[in-house]
């Protein structure tokens, strides 16, 4: 495949600081030339000083930002504390922030101003839930969400943006969303971009919901899929590596 992939992965709540040492260490071992995709791990606050490694295959992302930039603001962690440890990008609107942390579309524009804004690089998650997609509120779902998220940015700088498609009902079940619902809605998502002047924004799409080993390769062959955000096959080291090696 010669399209750019990226292979990234979610940690959210899981691996503490040992046993994030101890992936890294093993993942290392692997024959990272074997593919040209871009792995991202996302571990949590306190691993991502393990970036500071520097490792020519393995690049980092944080799965959250403080969306403020007032020092006041206790357990919250800024664009540029985030860019001391060599993070390179940043996890921002994940569903599981929007409806278990009250995320809003107002917190995620902020957020994805400051990281535009910032040496680091935002992977903007985007997906409807199960009743938005039985009431056909899916195309109005994703206008909303891109057009807010975009809304405080001006597009004038050269920047990767990453935009993972995560259908709510998909995360963390098991079972991805069909391959044709994926497609139409990756189509959806290209033609609602193409509406707005993205000037000189690199912008690519991803798919993330329940990918693994055995369903990465049929979904990255999708002409607008450029790789996946994985949460529970990133936890294993052959998982994520066999999904690395297919795309
Ligand atoms: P999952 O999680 O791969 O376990 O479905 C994906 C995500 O929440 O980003």
């Amino acid at each position: 495949m010669n399209k750019q992939s990226f292979c990234i992965a979610n940690w959210k709540m899981n691996k503490d600081y040992n046993e994030s040492k101890e992936f890294l260490n093993q993942i290392n071992k692997k024959d990272l030339s074997v593919s040209n995709s871009n792995i991202i791990i996302c571990p949590s606050f306190i691993s991502l000083s393990l970036a500071s490694n520097k490792n020519r295959n393995i690049s980092f992302g944080s799965q959250n930002v403080s969306s403020g930039t007032s020092k006041s603001q206790t357990g919250e962690i800024s664009v540029e504390m985030l860019e001391s440890v060599f993070c390179d990008w940043v996890i921002i609107g994940h569903s599981e922030r929007r409806n278990i942390l009250n995320e809003t579309n107002e917190d995620i524009s902020k957020k994805m101003e400051l990281v535009y804004n910032s040496k680091l690089k935002p992977i903007l998650c985007i997906g409807e839930s199960l009743e938005e997609k039985n009431n056909n509120q899916t195309e109005n779902v994703l206008v909303n969400q891109i057009k807010s998220s975009f809304s405080r940015i001006d597009f004038s700088k050269d920047k990767d943006i990453l935009i993972a498609y995560e259908p709510i009902w998909a995360i963390g079940t098991g079972i991805a969303a069909e391959i044709n619902i994926i497609d139409e809605n990756m189509k959806l998502i290209k033609k609602i971009i193409n509406n707005i002047s993205t000037n000189n924004c690199n912008i690519y799409l991803l798919y993330g919901g329940s990918v693994n080993e055995y369903n990465a390769s049929e979904i990255f062959n999708l002409s607008e899929i450029n790789g996946f955000l994985i949460g529970g096959a990133s936890l294993e080291v052959d998982s994520l590596y066999s999904i690395y090696k297919q795309i």
